[in-house]
């Protein structure tokens, strides 16, 4: 893609507003779309903390950061993604709402325009399956903080092209990433090796093997993991990290995915992890 070319961002949450930070960073105009101003002003907010925190950390310029926060239009009307070139969706992790969202951007965007989801486990294949265009249907998945984390993990639906494929490979190149193939299977590879970690880490909490504190200090100091599972399931958020486990067992049919009942239990008292101010440790600033 060239520099010209507008870049839709769906969701102006976590990972939204990270992705729209990084294509900004790297010189594209991006659009960010999300269906209410208070959400699309905290992901601003935290576009804006994050150029700073490069700028202070000498990653970027005073200058390279207002010019990358001025490339992002923010937007509650998603009819004005229509001359984007690619929208990179990166909305609520459910069926039912990414494919809503899926339909109505097919018939909002040229016919020509790529459209790539920031899934992290759902099918692309069935995602494209809901548009006239499958062939130009991608998995594009990110990883969370977008901003510092090099990996992108490209999907491939049954029906992605080969054209859809270079376009996406040599954008993630440009925004500075590592673009890894996958194919389309349930958690593709990060979450399928990820999340039953986390999710046998928590059965050793619940088994009363290990403290949290103990199975994270393994990991961090006998694996050089930069978090340990049950710090890291706190950070990706255990409502999410239960969903992706549900994929998992759903797509897989194998009841090694099944999840912890300590993590299910979790997530119905709302113990969300760092979002929530409570997970397997508490966090007093969110
Ligand atoms: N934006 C910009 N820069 C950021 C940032 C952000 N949001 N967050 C951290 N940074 C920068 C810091 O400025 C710092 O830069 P420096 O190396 O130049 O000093 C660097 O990242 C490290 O940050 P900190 O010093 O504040 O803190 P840590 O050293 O503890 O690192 C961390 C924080 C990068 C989050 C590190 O703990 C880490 O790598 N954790 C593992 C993260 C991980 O595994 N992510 C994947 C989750 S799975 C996922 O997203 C997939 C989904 O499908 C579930």
């Amino acid at each position: 893609m060239t520099q010209s070319q507008i870049i839709g961002i769906l969701g102006a949450g976590t990972m939204g507003n990270g992705i729209a930070h990084v294509c900004a960073r790297s010189g594209f105009p991006v659009l960010l779309c999300d269906v209410a101003q208070p959400a699309l002003d905290r992901g601003l907010n935290t576009i804006h903390k994050n150029l700073a925190r490069e700028v202070a950390k000498a990653k970027l310029t005073q200058q390279q950061a207002d010019a990358a926060y001025a490339r992002i239009t923010p937007t509650i009307d998603r009819q004005t993604l229509a001359p984007c070139r690619l929208v990179i969706e990166a909305a609520t992790e459910k069926f039912e709402i990414k494919s809503a969202l899926f339909r109505d951007l097919d018939r909002i965007l040229a016919p020509e325009a790529i459209l790539a989801s920031n899934t992290s486990s759902i099918s692309i294949t069935r995602l494209a399956a809901v548009t006239q265009r499958p062939d130009q249907v991608i998995g594009m998945h990110f990883f969370n903080p977008v901003p510092v984390m090099k990996l992108v993990e490209i999907i491939r639906g049954l029906q992605t092209s080969q054209a859809t494929f270079d376009t996406v490979q040599a954008l993630s190149l440009q925004l500075d990433k590592i673009p890894v193939e996958v194919n389309d299977a349930a958690g593709f590879v990060s979450n399928r090796v990820l999340m039953p970690l986390i999710n046998e880490a928590i059965y050793a909490v619940h088994e009363g093997v290990a403290t949290p504190e103990a199975i994270d200090t393994i990991f961090r100091e006998g694996m050089a993991h930069p978090m340990g599972p049950l710090t890291l399931a706190d950070f990706i958020g255990l409502d999410v990290c239960l969903d992706i486990m549900r994929v998992l067992v759903d797509g897989l049919g194998d009841p090694k995915y099944r999840p912890c009942p300590l993590l299910v239990r979790m997530v119905d008292a709302g113990w969300l992890g760092r979002k929530s101010g409570k997970g397997f440790y508490t966090y007093t600033n969110v």
